[in-house]
């Protein structure tokens, strides 16, 4: 045994995690796979994602590497049918990718705010919609929001609003599942230790205040996994604030 007993939760079933190449939704994936789970690592970098592949296969675990901008309709649709292709039903969905911006309102191009828009929630709209059909009773979509929905820094307005928006949707939208049981929930990191973190101008000026408290992918991936599982099957419409206390802090 090693540090911990794991829970085999995602045994038979399908998972697909975008932004598997990195970070967060790498953790994501690596753990589900580790909990049986089939991973398909959707990612905009495929080497990216297929070096998640490659781990997860080298732990004899099951997964395979998809190419996909998940702000675009026609790649999500693609990808949701490899995913079907390969392994059948989906059971969980997981939309962890995703992108910011530093310019402020006034002077940000039309098109870089709604490049925002589209990665962070369009892409959650195109996998409610592309993937549901295809997710029997008992599934679990999982949306990754952020602080940056409740308290935020200037110049990052297309990024704190499509979060906020996504903790919207997720709520709304569990409704709309509840007759199919699905559950559709939200997992808000705080600072977490990826290249989004340290490679946000804010928090390398100290704008950004992250009081010390920074996470591992890995706790994420704990609390994604949760409510990815039966184990939050009485959790719904909900986000699960992962951050250490942070927003706690006045
Ligand atoms: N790291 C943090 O401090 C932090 C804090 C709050 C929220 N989050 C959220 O966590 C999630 C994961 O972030 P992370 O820190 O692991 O970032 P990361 O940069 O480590 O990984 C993001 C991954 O998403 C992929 N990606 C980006 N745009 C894409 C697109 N259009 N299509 C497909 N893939 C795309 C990237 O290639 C990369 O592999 C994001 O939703 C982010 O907003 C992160």
């Amino acid at each position: 045994m090693g540090a911990y007993a794991l829970e085999m939760r995602f045994t038979g079933k399908t998972c697909i995690v975008t932004g598997g190449g990195s970070g967060i939704g790498r953790a994501t994936a690596l753990r589900m796979a580790a909990e049986g789970g089939r991973v398909a690592v959707a990612d905009l970098h495929l080497d990216a994602a297929q070096a998640c592949v490659d781990q997860i296969r080298a732990a004899k675990g099951e997964a395979t590497a998809l190419p996909c901008d998940v702000g675009d309709a026609a790649q999500v649709k693609a990808a949701i049918s490899k995913a079907v292709a390969a392994y059948g039903a989906i059971h969980v969905v997981v939309n962890d990718a995703a992108m910011m911006t530093f310019t402020p309102i006034v002077e940000i191009e039309d098109a870089d705010f709604f490049k925002v828009v589209t990665t962070n929630l369009g892409s959650v709209f195109f996998f409610a919609k592309y993937g549901v059909p295809h997710m029997p009773a008992g599934s679990a979509i999982v949306n990754v929001s952020s602080v940056h929905a409740h308290a935020t820094t200037e110049n990052v307005v297309p990024y704190a609003a499509s979060k906020g928006a996504i903790e919207a949707f997720t709520r709304g939208f569990s409704l709309e599942m509840a007759s199919r049981k699905i559950r559709v929930n939200a997992v808000a990191p705080g600072a977490v230790d990826t290249p989004m973190l340290w490679n946000n101008p804010n928090v390398k000026s100290g704008a950004e205040k992250i009081a010390g408290a920074v996470g591992r992918p890995e706790d994420l991936a704990a609390a994604i996994c949760f409510m990815a599982s039966d184990d939050a099957a009485f959790v719904n419409g909900a986000t699960l604030i992962v951050d250490g206390g942070r927003l706690a802090l006045l």
